[in-house]
């Protein structure tokens, strides 16, 4: 649409009506997200709590497109196809219903996390989607609401809409309807004293073999041990917050890898068990150990993939990353602090 000649665009189908450009940062979670109680809604069944990282940010931009039959959505230049498809069409279609506008959109949307590094691009990715398409579908919404939004697309991006520490409520009482009950909020903690910092090692950039989508699902179904590590999980959470308010990092990082160990150990009592962790990553949680034996505050957490990350305090980032490096051959290690939330960073209609 240009200034010069407004009729110009009339007759294309991708005229411009509104377009917006967002950006997200993943995020960690330390006591982790896993198992729905609504598919649909995607309503968890535990509290969870995340550090978003201040690297690895998706970028996505919506751009309205009358006329167009169907949503055109690429990532990293490349068209999404099936499955992943479908996924952004129905996002999108909440936007469309909530807005009352009917227009496709053309989403372009870039990741900068390495390919298959387990590194929730999907948090970022629905996070920067949700904001940029209510700005281009003129869609106000405040960080709760864009937080709830965002949960819909994938349970993690609402963590992702806020910076630092976030978590995301199961479902907050006094709510009569569940999708109102749950949303993330940022957790305050004092940074300059906790000053935390994740040593990425990326073991395996292949991708996972089972999505966490269909790892959960089998879990909750066929796990006998799920209902007990829920219950463990929010005993977990109590405990986290409370060491983040007291900023104690050893407390946090003790917290955080048995959350992450019970998470795997639940996936692993599924029938058929559902393993991520690979050799490689296990030589990484070796390393961690042995950082400890050295009197070094490291602590691991692994997500639905065999990358590891490892918590530590920032003065002691270059000793954690060497002894990681040292235990990941092959791969690489990255090093990320506490990130912002989701921005806005253009919009034009
Ligand atoms: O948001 P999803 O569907 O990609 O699930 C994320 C699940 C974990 O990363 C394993 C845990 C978490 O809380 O982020």
């Amino acid at each position: 649409m240009t200034a010069e000649d407004p009729q110009k665009g009339r007759d294309r189908p991708e005229a411009e009506t509104g377009a917006a450009t967002a950006l997200a940062h993943p995020n960690i979670a330390l006591v982790k997200y896993w198992g729905k109680r609504d598919e649909r809604l995607v309503l968890p069944w535990t509290d969870s709590l995340s550090m978003t990282l201040d690297t690895f940010p998706t970028t996505t931009r919506v751009r309205l497109a009358p006329g167009l039959r169907q949503d055109t959505v690429t990532l990293d230049d490349e068209l999404l196809v099936g499955e992943p498809h479908r996924r952004v069409v129905a996002f999108l279609d909440l936007i469309r219903e909530r807005s009352g506008r009917p227009e496709k959109a053309v989403v372009e949307s870039r990741n900068t996390v390495p390919t298959g590094a387990g590194l929730a691009s999907s948090a970022s990715g629905f996070a920067a989607l949700a904001t940029a398409a209510c700005a281009a579908y003129g869609l106000r919404l405040g960080s709760r609401p864009l937080s709830r939004l965002a949960r819909r697309g994938s349970g993690s991006a609402a963590r992702s809409v806020f910076g630092a520490f976030a978590l995301w409520h199961a479902a907050r009482a006094g709510y009569d309807d569940p999708d109102l009950g749950s949303y993330a909020e940022p957790v305050p903690v004092r940074l300059d004293v906790l000053d935390p910092v994740l040593v990425i090692a990326v073991v395996d950039a292949g991708p996972k073999p089972v999505s966490s989508r269909e790892a959960m699902r089998h879990t909750v179904d066929t796990s006998p041990l799920f209902r007990s590590w829920a219950a463990s999980s929010s005993a977990d959470l109590a405990g986290m917050r409370a060491a983040l308010h007291r900023a104690d990092l050893d407390a946090v990082g003790e917290i955080a890898e048995r959350n992450a160990f019970g998470m795997h150990a639940v996936m692993l009592a599924a029938r058929p068990a559902v393993r991520y962790l690979s050799p490689a990553s296990l030589t990484v949680l070796d390393a961690v150990l042995e950082l400890r034996r050295n009197g070094v505050s490291a602590w691991a957490t692994m997500d639905a993939g065999p990358n590891v990350k490892v918590l530590c305090r920032r003065a002691e980032t270059e000793r954690v990353a060497c002894a990681v490096r040292a235990a990941t051959t092959g791969g690489s290690v990255h090093v990320a602090g506490p990130g912002p939330g989701v921005r806005l960073l253009g919009e034009y209609r």
